[in-house]
């Protein structure tokens, strides 16, 4: 269980340049997969590069719950016996997933269309999101729940008897809906159709797919859709983990602002669903290149040089863009903060209802640190002061997210003045080697007194 009972104020402040290899975690979106999928097939997965932080080691406790076995071998190896597709046990206790919007929704999808009953919480976080997003699809296959007001954690869900398979277009653009009615349409007879307007992460189909489902995904006028043939017998597969883009976007980012830097970043996840925040970094003149493109386990990675960019110019980002570079937009708005000029962000609600209001959160700490923020519900924009230009100096709340508390530590490597979260433990979620890589590179994270 994840425990954020101790804040760890961090500061972060100029040291020179960043320099050397940066090897981030394993993805946290294809972890959380890995583990479920492997609770839902009969034998043995084994997976290599598992992100072991806070929210991954919660879904892993979670499939225990439901009655896999899962060991943890040392070194990011671990192995899943799962108990098949509908062979879910029921619980003995309240299954608590921290911090993780991720780990709970696609565990409900998982867990809707088998014959027990399920209680959820999570930290105050995430006991705050919207869960009906994912409990209205849920009811059409037969499912229960039973949440506090507005559809919030702690939720108790009753999972249908008889499921019948559903047709639902997704309203948000969000890969954990889609995600929770196909594991939920995994154990439904028949076929389960989900319908996107704009394209999210694909790991669930990719892995669905890898794992043996009969599943189709076809663009049509209509979108995305996904056809998913339910109750499989799926197959154990060996998983090797690719590492996570959305960890090495700090890095990066931290390299492009900071003066002389040239950090490399081997064996990155490039899945286009992904890596939107890389396209948007070279669109404002970072120098990025990507060497070593190639394929691995069904997706395709490289390794990512990324040098200080002395030129940055702010630019409007596209607004389909956003799905691909959903959780990068605080650490972009950092980097814009050293651009020339606006940086205008467009179709951006979903940051609203992410681990904090991101855009709130973010808009906070940078005007704390003399950058002029503007904001609308679904965008915002950063004004630019340019290198060596951004005062900082300010001491920030992360509001237990760990974007925002590595966004705003990436920032004081290159501010006038250090920059202060005032608590950066919710960074073990998904980045427990943070500070360790970081101070690695050349970087100067401490952690300080209140
Ligand atoms: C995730 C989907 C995204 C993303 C989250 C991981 C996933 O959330 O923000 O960090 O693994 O499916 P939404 O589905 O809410 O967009």
């Amino acid at each position: 269980m994840s425990a954020h009972g101790t804040p760890i104020p961090m500061t972060s402040r100029p040291a020179g340049p960043l320099t050397g290899v940066a090897n981030v975690p394993g993805d946290k979106s294809i972890s959380h997969r890995s583990l479920i999928l492997g609770a839902l097939c009969v034998g043995e997965t084994h997976i290599s590069g598992l992100l072991e932080g806070d929210d991954v080691l919660d879904t892993a406790a979670a499939m225990r719950a439901f009655g896999a076995t899962v060991t943890n071998h040392g070194d990011g190896d671990w192995t899943v016996n799962g108990v098949g597709v509908g062979g879910f046990a029921e619980p003995e206790a309240v299954i608590d997933c921290g911090n993780s919007g991720t780990g709970v929704r696609l565990i409900m999808g998982a867990m809707a269309t088998s014959p027990i009953t399920a209680t959820f919480t999570g930290d105050a976080s995430l006991n705050g999101r919207p869960m009906a997003r994912i409990t209205d699809p849920l009811a059409l296959f037969g499912t229960q729940a039973v949440g506090r007001q507005g559809g919030r954690l702690p939720m108790t869900l009753v999972g249908a008897v008889d499921p019948v398979p559903v047709r639902y277009t997704v309203p948000v653009p969000s890969a954990q809906v889609k995600s929770a009615v196909l594991l939920a349409g995994l154990n439904a007879p028949g076929q389960t159709v989900v319908i996107e307007k704009e394209a999210t992460r694909d790991h669930t189909e990719r892995m669905l797919q890898g794992f043996g489902a009969d599943l189709t995904v076809e663009e049509t006028d209509e979108g995305r859709v996904i056809t998913l043939t339910g109750q499989p017998e799926l197959t154990p597969q060996t998983i090797i983990v690719p590492r996570d883009p959305s960890s090495a976007a700090f890095p990066v980012c931290a390299a492009i602002i900071t003066p002389g830097s040239d950090v490399l970043v081997p064996n990155i996840g490039l899945n286009p669903t992904r890596a939107g925040l890389f396209t948007t970094l070279q669109d404002m003149g970072a120098d990025l290149t990507f060497e070593n493109m190639r394929e691995e386990g069904g997706e395709p990675v490289a390794d990512l040089r990324a040098k200080f960019s002395p030129d940055l110019k702010g630019i409007a980002v596209p607004p389909e863009r956003a799905a691909s570079m959903i959780d990068e937009y605080p650490v972009l708005s950092v980097v814009a903060s050293f651009a020339e000029g606006v940086t205008d962000m467009q179709g951006v609600k979903e940051l609203r209802v992410k681990e904090s209001d991101r855009i709130d959160a973010m808009a906070k700490g940078l005007r704390a640190a003399g950058v002029q923020v503007d904001e609308g519900p679904d965008w915002w924009k950063v004004t630019g002061l340019g290198h060596g230009n951004v005062p900082g100096g300010a001491r920030v709340a992360s509001v237990l997210d760990h974007r925002i508390a590595m966004a705003f530590m990436v920032m004081g490597m290159a501010t006038q003045k250090p920059m202060t979260v005032d608590d950066g433990s919710p960074i073990a979620t998904s980045f427990p080697i943070f500070e360790a890589l970081m101070a690695q590179l050349g970087a100067q994270i401490v952690r300080v007194n209140g």
